[in-house]
C-alpha cells in the first residue's frame, strides 16, 4: 500500500506569536517521522510524506494515497485541533490510522471528556472549570478542591503544568488560575489534586481493544509533590523510573483495566490510545485524560516505552496500530 504520513513538525510552526515556552511541546520531531516510516516500510508499504497545516492541503489533493497514518496534532489552540486532519481526511473519502474527528475533540477538551467518564461510571477527579476572570471572582472559596491541581483545560505534553501546579490554599488555586488563564487563551481546569502511584496505561485495537501495558512513573528522587510535568517529561531520563508492568496489587490493577477498556469504550477511541491514571490511597483509579493520539517518539514516548517492556519492538507497535485501522475497512 502507499500510505501517507500526517504529522505537524516543531520546525513547520511559524514562531514568533508564542506566548509560552512549552508552545510547541506537542508537535513531533523528524525522528517520530522516520521511526514511523522506517516501520511501515518494514511491513512492506511505501510511504509519503504530506505533513500538516497548508502543506497537507495542498498534497492531499494532488497525491494518491491508499491510506493515512496519521499522528497531527492540528493548528491553532482551539479544542478541536486534532480533528482538522482526519475531518479533511473523512470529507475526501480516504481511510485513516486511529480516532475519528469527534473523539479526538471531546478528549482535547478534558472537562468535556470527564463529564462522559463520569456518565459511563468512571472515576475521575471533581473538578470545577473556569472560563473567565469573572468566573473565578464568583467562584467561591468552598468550591475550589482542595488540595488543587490546576491546569489547561484543552492542552496536552503538560503544556501548563508544573512541578507547581499543586494547591493547598484557595489564594494560591485563584493566582494559578488567573495565570494560566492570561498565558494560554482557554479555559482552567481546578481538579481535586490526587495523592497517590502515577500509572499510564497503552492500548491498541478494536472491538475489544487490549492492554498493551499498564505503567507506573515512579520518580527517583524524593519530590514534595510528584507531578508528571513538563520539567520532569523533559528530562525523565534523570528524574524517573518507568515500572511496566506496574507492581500494584491485583484488584487495583483490574480496577485500571476495567477503567481504561470502559473509558476507551465511552470516548470511541479507536486503534491506540493512552490513558493516565492516579491511584488514590484507597485504591481507586482516578482517570486524569485519554490521549487517542499519544506520543510515538521511539525513545521518548510512554506508548513505545512501555510496549518495549512488555517485550515489543517499535514495528510490532505501528503494526498493531496499522492492522487495528485496516480492519475496520475491511
Ligand atoms: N488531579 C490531579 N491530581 C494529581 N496529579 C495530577 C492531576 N492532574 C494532573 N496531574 C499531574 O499532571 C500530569 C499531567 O496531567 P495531564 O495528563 O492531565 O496532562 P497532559 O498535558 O494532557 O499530559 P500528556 O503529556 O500525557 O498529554 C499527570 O500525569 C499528573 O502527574
Ligand atoms: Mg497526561
Amino acid at each position: 500500500m502507499k500510505i501517507g504520513l500526517t504529522y505537524d513538525l516543531k520546525e513547520d510552526i511559524e514562531t514568533g506569536r508564542e506566548t509560552t515556552e512549552d508552545a510547541l511541546e506537542e508537535y513531533d520531531s523528524l525522528e517520530v517521522i522516520n521511526a514511523i516510516a522506517g516501520a511501515l516500510r518494514s511491513l512492506g508499504h511505501s510511504t509519503v510524506r504530506l505533513g500538516g497545516g497548508r502543506k497537507f492541503l495542498q498534497k492531499i489533493l494532488t497525491t494518491r494515497v491508499d491510506f493515512v497514518f496519521n499522528i497531527a496534532e492540528g493548528r491553532g489552540s482551539q479544542r478541536s485541533r486534532e480533528a482538522q486532519v482526519p475531518a479533511v481526511l473523512e470529507m475526501l473519502g480516504i481511510p485513516y490510522s486511529g480516532s475519528d474527528p469527534q473523539t479526538l475533540s471531546v478528549t482535547l477538551d478534558k472537562p468535556l471528556a470527564k463529564q462522559l467518564l463520569q456518565a459511563a461510571g468512571v472515576p475521575t477527579p471533581p473538578f470545577q472549570v473556569i472560563y473567565s476572570l469573572q468566573d473565578l471572582k464568583a467562584l467561591p472559596d468552598r468550591k475550589i478542591p482542595l488540595p488543587a491541581f490546576i491546569k489547561p483545560a484543552w492542552e496536552g505534553s503538560s503544556k501548563g503544568i508544573r512541578l507547581t501546579s499543586r494547591a493547598d490554599t484557595a489564594t494560591r488555586a485563584r493566582a494559578l488560575a488567573r495565570r494560566l488563564l492570561k498565558d494560554y487563551s482557554q479555559p482552567i481546569l481546578m481538579e481535586k489534586y490526587i495523592e497517590g502511584d502515577e500509572v499510564t496505561v497503552g492500548m491498541v485495537g478494536n472491538s475489544p481493544p487490549s492492554i498493551v501495558g499498564i505503567m507506573r512513573v515512579v520518580p527517583k528522587k524524593k519530590f514534595k509533590t510528584f507531578v508528571y510535568s513538563l520539567e520532569v517529561k523533559r528530562d525523565w531520563r534523570n528524574l524517573v523510573e518507568y515500572e511496566c508492568p506496574a507492581k500494584l496489587n491485583k484488584s487495583t490493577i483490574k480496577r485500571i483495566s476495567e477503567a481504561s477498556l470502559a473509558a476507551y469504550r465511552a470516548l470511541g477511541c479507536r486503534d491506540f490510545s493512552r490513558i493516565d491514571f492516579r491511584v488514590g490511597r484507597d485504591g481507586t483509579p482516578y482517570l486524569l485524560e485519554v490521549n487517542p493520539l499519544p506520543g510515538l517518539n521511539p525513545s521518548s514516548g510512554d506508548l513505545p516505552i512501555m510496549s518495549y517492556k512488555m517485550g515489543w519492538v517499535y514495528n510490532d507497535l505501528i503494526k498493531a496500530v496499522l492492522e487495528a485501522a485496516l480492519a475496520r475497512y475491511t
